[in-house]
């Protein structure tokens, strides 16, 4: 599906966040993993999130949609998952594939994992080498690709991991299989990653605490997992296309309600402050152990940044955005220690720099990053996704901005982690 984007006068009105990718994924697998019923609200019902509740599905857990954004699922607790008669097929999503893989570690049955062409290309090695140590038998294809196969045979062994890179599913795939260990099983990284997978895990009745200094996280084995009622708050990857879109298309004011603000995720509001965007934040709140706001967004003038270190966890998702904002800063902007962009649903930093270059940007790929000399300036042309949900719409808000009419192939993508994106856009623009 190819979307025609043209450019816009301005964004005015008020928007509520879809629900977090992240955090429905882990509401459907403590919810599974629970006794008893969990009642999910503003689920997103992307395709990623669809795929992890079929897993769950195909191994007996019983899961049904209440109302729009609702879910109940009946949990079969910690040792109640059955054995999948078929191949567990989670398409693009790489969450759904390297979290389950470590549910799936701990349990006494086989099961294969396997994706669409993306993510058959998607390094597993990361998760299979510290679940080895762990005591699981994982075999992948030559270069550690999916499919896997996973020969389960319970009780693991806790470890102690440091990851190699921040990396919230290496960390999630671990601490889950921590749950299927006896004892303390803990991991550390350089910077933290999203920590949804430890308030989710607390929230259901785990014991698990951060190190001192923070970098490390304890989970203890076994725990008593019980259903509850879990809301889920909106996601701020998704609210960020709409932020830059509010900063960079004059005329515009937006209101984006209930945006899941954890430190973990939020990196994406300081830098846009620190490039001079209007962004206010008001109606603080927590909802499910996860802190919530409304967002203003007013159309400003940006300047440049620095983006690096341990800020990039905290915003990988929004890096594609964020260089469609850069070219319509003043000044260079500098992306560094972002290689991870390499490995995700594609190569997103050649992928940004192959596409806003075609509309004109002047836009250098690093190793690790990106360097975008802003101009102000970008021709609307024909552009290609990628299959990528997030190149995808983040061509879409430089196209709201660009000179002419801009078409992007492959589109459908967006309902991996944003249906009703156009829709969305359609109805704030005039
Ligand atoms: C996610 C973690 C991040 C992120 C992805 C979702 C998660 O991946 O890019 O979109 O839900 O844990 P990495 O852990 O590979 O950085």
């Amino acid at each position: 599906m190819n979307i025609h984007i043209q450019p816009v006068a301005g964004l005015r009105g008020k928007m509520k966040a879809p629900g977090d990718k992240s955090i429905s994924h882990r509401a459907v697998m403590f919810g599974s993993l629970s006794q008893g019923l969990t009642e999910i609200s503003g689920f997103l019902s992307g395709e990623d999130c669809l795929a992890t509740i079929k897993c769950f599905q195909q191994m007996g857990v019983e899961i049904a949609a209440a109302g729009k954004t609702g879910l109940k699922i009946h949990g079969v607790g910690l040792e109640g998952l059955l054995e999948p008669k078929d191949v567990l097929d989670v398409g693009n999503s790489g969450t759904t594939l390297r979290l389950i893989t470590g549910i799936l570690a701990g349990q006494k049955f086989h099961s294969v994992l396997t994706g669409d062409e993306s993510l058959r290309n998607r390094p597993m090695d990361r998760i299979i080498k510290p679940l080895g140590k762990m005591g699981a038998e994982i075999r992948a294809r030559e270069g550690g690709y999916p499919p896997i196969s996973i020969w389960g045979k319970g009780n693991l062994t806790a470890i102690d991991y440091r990851t190699p890179v921040p990396s919230a599913q290496i960390k999630s795939s671990i601490l889950l299989a921590g749950l299927f260990s006896r004892g303390l099983t803990s991991v550390s990284e350089s910077f933290k990653s999203r920590d949804h997978t430890e308030r989710m895990a607390s929230a259901f009745g785990a014991e698990i605490k951060e190190g001192r200094d923070g970098s490390a996280v304890y989970i203890k084995g076994f725990p008593r997992l019980s259903g509850r009622k879990v809301d889920i708050p909106g996601d701020i990857s998704s609210a960020a296309f709409f932020m830059v879109a509010g900063s960079i298309v004059p005329n515009s004011e937006i209101v984006i309600t209930d945006v899941g603000v954890n430190f973990t995720r939020s990196g994406i509001l300081e830098v846009l402050k620190s490039m001079g965007a209007k962004i206010s934040l008001f109606n603080h709140r927590e909802i499910c152990n996860e802190p919530v706001a409304d967002v203003l967004i007013r159309s400003s003038t940006l300047r440049s940044a620095e983006i690096g270190g341990g800020i990039i966890p905290r915003l990988i998702d929004e890096i594609p955005v964020i260089a469609a904002a850069a070219c319509f800063a003043e000044g260079t902007t500098v992306i560094r220690d972002a290689g991870e962009l390499r490995v995700k649903e594609t190569d997103r930093i050649e992928a940004a720099a192959q596409e806003l270059g075609r509309m004109g940007a002047k836009i250098k790929p690093l190793k690790d990053g990106l360097v975008i000399q802003g101009t102000g300036y970008l021709k609307g042309c024909l552009c290609k996704s990628y299959g990528d949900h997030r190149i995808a719409m983040a061509l879409a808000v430089a196209g709201l901005a660009a000179d002419g009419e801009t078409i992007i192939e492959d589109c459908q993508c967006v309902g991996i982690s944003y249906p009703g994106f156009f829709e969305q856009l359609k109805k704030l623009s005039y």
